[in-house]
């Protein structure tokens, strides 16, 4: 719990500097959550639900006699979530309890009961900008006799099936075990909401995006409720070197149009385009898209060398008569821009290129200069939490000279040789580090399956399903 704390401290302190330039994510659960959260929901409610019962002190003939008593099981046959509008979730479950009854008698008595168990839990933003669930109205119906020894033993008849060792009157103790459940099983909910409370302040945990930078997920407000999802309305931060990431133009509230996902899907996230912007812009300032493709000489895969060179611009050869390896520096100096389309998403990216001889291992002589521009088409996938990026190049890539040490250039030429030996480092280079991915909001031992991904004019939609790795 104390890093959640940190956390906050640490959102508390940023945010105010970050101002309204957070990129928006929408986070919708539908139906099909709820029915998921009941089915793998129904252990840990009946573990919470096996309370201790305090002894119980009963009149035998003049005596007080102690009696111990266990909840050695509590099966929930039937638990039920739906959603309130306006409100949050509504819980019912149905729990048969087994009671163990120590007696003086050589044999435990077994005593069953079933209840019933009807709370309302409101669902809203913690001080820490997580998912905040809160039971606001929980009632326990206990009208149910209990059975004993698979027999009815209501109160009015609580002895007519009890064992040949005749125990006496059960309805004390009866009476003793319904009040105990009154006043504990309620209370053993809202210390199962509290567990999970701490589970969903795991939203806010920083994940890495590379070695040293990171993303941070929040809430910006109270989440809208319907009858058929909640709907979180979150925002990114991203940190490089500790510092937030700011667009330069403010991120516009993102209001993806419904319904979207596919049909069906337990949860579905609109990512907007402000994200893409935020993620290429953090990889553009720290520098992880700039990459040298360096020659090597006695390579026939490798074409990076002056001879090579020399070929189509004369004097390189003339100031480099041995041959030496080339590389290409390139450099984004400015950020990649990604285009959300209908069905389809692509990147434009427009480095700058330098041509060098590396004279020596360490310095290295500028040949000539240049600016080139390839539009990309980016293939976007979800695995468990991540969201990845593949890229391939879209038509040509197109050079512009800029400055030149080697007299004239022949554009057509470079263009024509440049491109493919730039292209496939670029590329493998780009995939490797899109294909680390960024992470999606999340939460602690919760994946998305089976993730689809569609793609908007201006937003992402992922739609997919959830798995609790326990
Ligand atoms: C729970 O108790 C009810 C009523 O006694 C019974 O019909 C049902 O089969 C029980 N379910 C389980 C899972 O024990
Ligand atoms: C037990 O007895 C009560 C009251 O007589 C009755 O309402 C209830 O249905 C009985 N339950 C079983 C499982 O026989
Ligand atoms: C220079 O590159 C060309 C083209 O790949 C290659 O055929 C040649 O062997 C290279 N020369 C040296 C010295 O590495
Ligand atoms: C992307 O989709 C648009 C509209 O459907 C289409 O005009 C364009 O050619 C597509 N681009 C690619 C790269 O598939
Ligand atoms: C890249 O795409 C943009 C927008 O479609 C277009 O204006 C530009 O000419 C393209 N550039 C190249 C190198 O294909």
């Amino acid at each position: 719990m104390a890093w959640v704390c940190r956390l906050g401290l640490l959102l508390a302190l940023v945010l105010p500097a970050v101002g309204s330039s957070r990129p928006g994510i929408v986070v919708r659960l539908n139906r099909a959550v709820l029915d998921y959260v009941s089915d793998i929901g129904k252990a840990p409610l009946q573990r919470a639900l096996q309370v201790t019962v305090p002894h119980f002190w009963d009149r035998n003939g003049k005596e007080l006699q102690l009696t111990r008593i266990q909840i050695p099981d509590v099966q929930v046959p039937d638990l039920h979530l739906t959603f309130i509008a306006g409100m949050g979730i509504r819980v019912s479950a149905a729990a048969n309890f087994t009671f163990r009854v120590f007696r003086s008698g050589p044999e435990p008595l077994e005593l069953k009961l079933p209840v019933e168990l009807m709370a309302d839990a409101r669902v809203t933003q913690s001080s820490i900008r997580s998912p905040l669930v809160s039971i606001s109205a929980c009632i326990p119906s206990l009208d149910h006799g209990f059975l004993l020894d698979g027999h009815n033993s209501t109160a009015e008849d609580p002895l007519s099936h009890a064992s040949s060792s005749s125990p006496p009157a059960l309805l004390p103790l009866q009476k003793h075990l319904k009040s105990v459940l009154r006043n504990k099983l309620c209370l053993s909910l809202a210390s199962l909401v509290q567990d999970l409370n701490v589970h969903l302040g795991t939203l806010i945990g920083l994940t890495p995006v590379g070695p040293e930078s990171q993303i941070q997920y929040f809430m910006v407000g109270k989440p809208t409720v319907t009858n058929d999802y909640i709907a979180l309305d979150i925002n990114a931060v991203l940190f490089l070197l500790g510092s937030p990431i700011v667009l330069a133009v403010n991120a516009t509230p993102f209001l993806p149009p419904q319904p979207v996902g596919a049909p069906g899907a337990m949860v579905t996230l609109c990512l907007s385009q402000d994200l893409f912007d935020s993620a290429l812009l953090l990889l553009q300032k720290a520098g992880a898209l700039n990459l040298d493709v360096t020659g090597q000489l006695k390579s026939d895969e490798n074409p990076l060398n002056t001879s090579w060179l020399g070929q189509f611009i004369p004097e390189v050869t003339r100031q480099f008569p041995n041959p030496m390896p080339v590389v290409l520096k390139v450099r984004l100096g400015a950020t990649p821009e990604a285009t959300l389309g209908a069905g389809n998403a692509t990147m434009r990216l427009q480095p700058f290129v330098e041509v060098l001889v590396a004279t020596s291992n360490s310095a290295f002589q500028s040949l000539f200069s240049m600016d080139v521009e390839v539009n990309l088409s980016l293939q976007l996938s979800v695995s468990k939490v991540k969201l990845r990026g593949f890229t391939s190049v879209l038509g040509d890539v197109q050079i512009t000279m800029t400055s030149s040490n080697v007299g004239f250039v022949d554009i057509d030429q470079v263009r024509l040789l440049m491109g493919p030996v730039f292209k496939k480092p670029l590329m493998n280079h780009l995939n490797a580090l899109l294909g680390l991915g960024i992470a999606l909001p999340h939460m602690l031992n919760l994946k998305y399956v089976p993730p689809e991904v569609f793609i908007h004019e201006g937003y992402v939609v992922v739609s997919s399903g959830l798995f609790y790795e326990r």
